[in-house]
């Protein structure tokens, strides 16, 4: 008997440290422990044990069961304790490795552009206007003084969708806009798009984007609109910029003139961005012709103004170096990440 149960003892031992998983332990405990178990056999078996040795046998029994049941706890925390490691092992997290690039969004250079000029102007005291895109023939072109013959008013430059509506050619309709219905001071810039029949290539786009300037009030000057055409030059283009008129015209402004700013990249001298002009011209501007201002219903011999347009694509194009119109139109993300 004692043999016997020292060899389910070393049994037990063997088969419980051999387990691998939790699985193969329980069979084990079954083994030896369960209702059909090798050690409840012989405590069935008890009764043909002679009853003086009973007590040391039982006595026996139970030393064997506890150390048993020992190795089975044992057993069942190491495991426990390696599966937890491995499972910690396979699931560790390299807190030092690079994280995915996030790419971060940027504005448009014509949208940075354009709001470069709107601070600049509302910080001299303009408010920003805003008009439809598409408008009346009338605002677009007769209210701003453009005789029946003007060659912007065909078909093959302007897009209609009747006699009477078109998309705009210019933000210069705005002017009548903020006229109508307003008494003076008025000290407004509008920007937003324009549309003109034209075949995309490097310097032309059937639609791009101008910035008006409008000031109407009693005693408004040429000088004025140098001063105030000067200010922003300096601001946008750099402190030493200077501005020069060169005469020109326009159906809404008398006098009428082209402005260009000193490149400043050379200062003047003539380089690669001016094309050896040492200027560059960026707007078309003027006193307002008295025709427009009664079109906004504004009397031209109480009030004066003048006016403004100019290009956002052709300033950010200068400013940026690009020389490709188009580039700002095809979303190219590599392209525009550069600014
Ligand atoms: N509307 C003109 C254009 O599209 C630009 C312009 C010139 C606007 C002179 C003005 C101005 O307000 O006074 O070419």
């Amino acid at each position: 008997m004692k043999e016997q149960l020292e060899k389910i003892r070393s049994l037990a031992a063997e088969a419980i440290s051999r387990a691998a998983d939790e699985q193969t332990l329980e069979e084990a405990r079954i083994r030896f422990l369960g209702k059909k178990g090798e050690l409840t056999a012989i405590l069935r078996g008890m009764g043909n044990v002679p009853p003086e040795e009973r007590p040391t046998v039982g006595a026996l029994v139970n030393t064997v069961r506890t150390h048993i049941e020992e190795a089975l706890h044992e057993r069942f925390e190491q495991l426990k304790a390696s599966s937890m490691e491995r499972k910690l092992r396979a699931e560790t997290i390299d807190v030092t490795l690079p994280a995915p690039e996030k790419r971060v969004g940027r504005l448009h250079p014509i949208t940075q552009t354009r709001n470069r000029m709107a601070e600049i102007f509302t910080g001299m005291g303009f408010e920003i206007a805003e008009g439809p895109e598409v408008e009346s023939s009338y605002n677009n072109f007769d209210a701003l003084n453009a005789p029946a013959d003007h060659p912007s008013r065909d078909e093959t430059d302007t897009f209609y969708f009747s006699e009477q509506v078109l998309l705009r050619t210019q933000t210069s309709p705005v002017q009548i806009r903020a006229m109508v219905g307003k008494t003076p001071p008025i000290r407004i810039i509008s920007p937003g798009r324009v549309y003109r029949n034209d075949v995309a290539d490097a310097t032309h786009s059937p639609m791009f984007h101008q910035c008006e300037g409008l000031v109407i009030d009693k005693g408004i000057t040429m000088g004025d609109l140098k001063g105030t055409l000067d200010a922003f030059a300096k601001a946008m283009f750099g402190e030493r910029t200077r501005i020069r008129f060169r005469p020109h015209n326009f159906p809404f402004t008398e006098p009428s003139a082209e402005v260009d700013v000193s490149c400043f990249v050379c200062g003047g001298k003539g380089c690669r961005l001016c094309k050896g002009e040492g200027w560059i011209e960026i707007l078309g501007a003027g006193m307002v012709h008295p025709n427009v201002l009664r079109a906004g219903g504004i009397d031209p011999e109480v009030y004066s103004g003048f006016a403004f347009g100019m290009g956002i694509e052709r300033v950010a194009m200068t400013m940026y170096g690009i020389d490709d119109l188009r580039l700002m139109f095809e979303n190219d993300a590599r392209f525009l990440g550069q600014f």
